[in-house]
């Protein structure tokens, strides 16, 4: 499994996903800065990964004598769509012991993925192995641990229920023709990346039988913010008949959101897309929960209504 997150006890190393899939690079952070800087233009990346990263980046901040309100606003700027940099920061600030915080996070993530990976593998269907599309990366890369969404394709796959996997290559920085086609090339399973646009075509010629996303945020109300591009695929999936699932750790849900109008979208540098024109760049969009056939988390399978499914109190899970 890829490990893109390393703590030495006095640094952060982190895999440079900029650089990826041509070379692999570590950078070492020692300060609070630097875990900023590499958020902020994604060399580390994927909500729950970019909270892992900025709980270490906190411990450094702090054991530099920096206020936690100040580490906080440094972190805490850097992404404002993923949810888990904040939740992360809130436990590892709040902290009696910040490191030991922040290593529960880590080791939290990698607990939650593989129970996520185990319960969405269960939706697959057992006569016939399913061509599967994702957006984005959502694997190891961006988890911490086997990823979401990634890892429930592996674990399916594993299982013999993935024939073959559909990568979007995900515009404008290509995670994942980048990404996610390099772990499952390292995974040994078959996939094809193909082009943002393609979703239509593909799933009007019966070549997709599930689409399963990451998240960024899920509001109260099931509402889901993922990578730029994720809202057209579940209209398309809608229109097809077509499960779209969606896989993030408990630590993705805001409660203190009620629907996705407010969750704040990220404008990234225009430089990103186009250099010769005027551009706009946005970096996610949100799914309604009316059209997500299921949220899966470490929990089990959360189903609509999701005001209630994904309440802490609830017990209305599909384990
Ligand atoms: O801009 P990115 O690469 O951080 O966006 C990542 C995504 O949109 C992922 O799908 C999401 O964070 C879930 S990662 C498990």
């Amino acid at each position: 499994v890829i490990r893109p997150v390393r703590w030495t006890g006095e640094a952060l190393e982190l895999l440079d996903q900029t650089r990826l899939p041509a070379e692999e690079v570590w950078l070492r952070c020692t300060t609070p800065e630097e875990v900023a800087d590499a958020i902020r233009r994604l060399a580390v990346r994927g909500a729950p990964a970019i909270g892992i990263a900025a709980g270490y980046g906190a411990v450094l901040g702090l054991r530099r004598g920096d206020a936690p309100e100040a580490v906080g606003e440094l972190l805490g700027s850097t992404r404002p769509t993923a949810v888990n940099l904040r939740w992360a920061l809130d436990r590892v600030l709040g902290a009696a012991d910040p490191l030991a915080a922040a290593e529960a996070i880590h080791a939290d993530q990698e607990a939650a993925d593989a129970a996520s990976a185990a319960h969405g593998a269960e939706l697959f269907a057992a006569a016939d192995a399913e061509r599967v599309l994702t957006h984005c990366n959502a694997g190891a890369l961006a988890t911490g641990g086997c990823g979401s969404a990634l890892g429930v394709v592996l674990e399916a796959h594993r299982r013999g229920r993935v024939e073959h996997v559909w990568v979007d290559e995900t515009r404008p920085l290509l995670q994942g023709a980048r990404l996610t086609a390099y772990e499952l090339q390292a995974a040994g399973v078959p996939h094809r990346v193909v082009t943002d646009s393609s979703a239509g075509l593909l799933m009007s010629r019966g070549l997709v039988d599930r689409v399963v996303v990451g998240a960024d945020r899920i509001a109260a109300n099931g509402d889901v913010a993922n990578k730029i591009g994720t809202y057209p695929l579940a209209v398309v999936a809608a229109r097809h008949g077509v499960p779209f699932v969606v896989v993030a750790p408990s630590s993705t849900i805001d409660l203190a959101t009620p629907t996705g109008d407010a969750i704040p979208i990220e404008e990234r540098d225009p430089a990103e897309v186009t250099t010769d024109a005027p551009a706009a760049n946005f970096a996610f969009d949100v799914t309604p929960a009316e059209l997500v056939s299921a949220i899966v988390t470490e929990r089990g399978v959360h189903r609509a209504p999701y005001e209630r499914s994904l309440s802490w109190t609830s017990a209305a899970l599909e384990t």
